[in-house]
């Protein structure tokens, strides 16, 4: 149950009853003395209906019929309504809520993330858009939407044709393309270097997309070989993504042609020096020039736009997506606005079909640039988890130095990784923000060991507990400190879907250190297992849902608890 949805419900009704209709926008209360939810629309309303503001909402509390749910309200200021909720009634919601509930329309969402390009290994730059997108997906899967996750791989073009004239030279083994990332730059090397080496690129690119099946069978191996070092990756991450997920661009080869047709069946395309463009007004370059959106070179190639249309046709017609996703790089802002214009004035997106480019900034070093290795050179993104498992274990043996090897081992690996995932996923999504290993991994902040570490100590009360805590007791709170968790444990629904609707997982990460930090405070100042009784079970209560609540939110952002820290 989203508990501001249903007070926003009830003052609507209220409103009506009082003869006048809109939104009272019902918020998070900003102060305690505001209350728990504050509702802040009423002034735009009165000035609409050219009435008194104040007598307005003192007219809608009059008819406000919620004795259940809510104290009797007042009036604040110029028009707000401070709304406080009963003690009773946080009682009774905390012990009928598990988890959270679906919503009720079961949409299709493709969410399309990660997408390395295969010609090279993963490198911090794709980190974003693996976690965020993986992220979302479990978030929107946990509502109740049909989830289609879609990894829209590049494993097309003509750096393939170094790769495989490189790999021929090379006898093809295995071992060679261990490390993808230096064989790549052995390709480029020659391919600057030796004009020979050039050419017979070219021919093996020629050779590539003429279907000639030799080229084929190599540039199957490299990509499968590629693909496999993404899906070590993912599995280190904790990502979702499986190789069913895997919707590469040369998927769309076929279609490619079919699309240009059907764009120029249109009348959108144009010819402009030889390469065929969609012109649409409304994207103007800074000269005042309509900019084209090039499907099309004048050598007969296809491009990375091409593509994205005909993925875009077939989300539509073989997906059936209702809302399409795309977790991608900030600076791709421009490409997704002409390439979601042309996909509605071509009908390949119906009215009824959501497009939404989801754009994340960079992640830069603590001198502010973009982050990369002492020498300027990209950082590989299993190096970057070594490092985060490598930093974790100093972090996590100087805490425990009792525990054994393997479990500091262990425990490491999910401090590390989920450091590394958190420290993202807790910034706005479009921000930029500086990558810094002592601020994500200490134990204090909003930071993923803290949240961690909040639950191993949970963990420790209940092993210091015989027996099972007892929920079917009452848990209507009866201080202060229990109010307060009570009823942040109560806005995770409200939470989740906000995180669903804008896909910004910061909201959730918020949400779990202001949670963490409430029990804390709780856990200071009521005493559990030496309280009395009633006390006692209903504060053993308390912990057992902070906990589950704690791990089913770390859980969506992909991000495990370790059983202790
Ligand atoms: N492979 C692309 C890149 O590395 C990202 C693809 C994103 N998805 C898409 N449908 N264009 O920049």
């Amino acid at each position: 149950m989203n508990l501001r949805t249903v007070i926003e419900l009830r003052l609507s009704e209220a409103m009506r009853k009082a003869g006048f209709a809109g939104n009272p926008l019902v918020q998070t209360a900003a102060r305690p003395e505001f209350g728990d939810y504050q509702a802040n629309g009423i002034m735009a309303l009165a000035k609409q209906a050219k009435r008194n503001p104040r007598e307005l909402a003192q007219a809608v509390i009059a008819e406000l019929d919620s004795p259940d749910l809510i104290d009797p309200p007042e009036v604040a200021g110029p028009g707000f309504i401070n709304l406080r909720l009963k003690d009773s009634h946080l009682g009774a919601a905390l012990q009928s809520s598990s988890g959270i509930d679906p919503v009720p329309n079961r949409e299709r969402v493709v969410i399309d993330y990660s997408a390395p390009n295969l010609a090279k290994e993963m490198h911090v730059g794709h980190l974003r858009s693996t976690i965020i997108g993986d992220a979302i997906a479990r978030v929107l899967t946990a509502l109740g939407y049909h989830v289609i996750r879609q990894n829209h791989v590049g494993d097309w073009g003509t750096q393939f044709g170094m790769l495989l004239t490189h790999m021929q030279d090379a006898g093809a083994n295995s071992a060679q393309l261990a490390d993808l990332e230096s064989f790549y730059v052995a390709a480029k090397k020659r391919f600057d270097e030796e004009p020979q080496f050039a050419e017979r690129s070219r021919q093996a690119v020629v050779a590539l997309q003429s279907g000639e099946s030799a080229a084929r069978a190599a540039w199957q191996q490299f990509i499968n070989v590629s693909l496999s070092h993404c899906q070590d990756v993912y599995e280190r991450l904790g990502v979702l993504l499986a190789s069913a997920d895997v919707m590469p661009e040369s998927a769309y080869n076929d279609d490619l042609e079919t699309t240009l047709n059907d764009l120029n069946a249109c009348g959108l395309l144009t010819e402009s020096n030889g390469a065929q463009c969609v012109f649409l007004d409304g994207f103007k370059a800074k000269d005042g020039n309509v900019l084209p959106l090039i499907v099309q070179k004048s050598d007969g190639g296809y491009l990375y736009a091409t593509t994205d249309l005909a993925a875009i046709r077939y989300r539509n017609r073989t997906l059936h997506a209702d809302r399409v996703l795309y977790f991608v790089d900030a600076r791709q802002a421009l490409h997704f606005r002409q390439v979601f214009a042309v996909a509605e004035a071509a009908g390949f997106k119906p009215a009824g079909m959501q497009l939404e480019h989801m754009p994340f900034g960079a992640m830069l070093g603590k001198d502010g640039r973009p982050f990369k290795t002492r020498a300027g050179g990209v950082i590989k993104l299993s190096g970057l988890l070594d490092e985060a498992e490598e930093r974790a274990l100093e972090v996590v043996s100087s805490k425990n130095p009792d525990f054994s090897a393997e479990e500091r081992q262990q425990i490491a690996r999910t401090v590390g990784i989920g450091a590394v995932k958190y420290s993202d996923l807790s910034k706005h999504r479009t921000n930029d923000y500086v990558f810094d290993w002592d601020q994500m991994l200490a134990f204090d902040g909003n930071t993923a060991p803290y949240l961690q570490y909040v639950c191993a100590r949970i963990r420790s009360v209940f092993r210091r507990l015989d027996g099972e805590v007892n929920m079917r007791v009452d848990l209507t709170p009866t201080h202060p400190a229990e109010r307060s968790l009570v009823l942040q444990l109560l806005r995770l629904q409200e939470v989740v879907e906000k995180v669903a609707t804008e896909g910004l997982p910061h909201y959730l990460c918020a949400f779990l250190y202001d949670l963490a930090t409430r029990f804390s405070q709780f856990y200071e100042q009521c005493p559990v297992l030496s309280a009395h009784s009633l006390d006692r079970n209903r504060r053993l209560a308390y912990c057992r849902k902070t906990l589950d609540t704690m791990e089913f939110g770390l859980g969506l952002l992909g991000i495990d608890v370790p059983e202790r820290m």
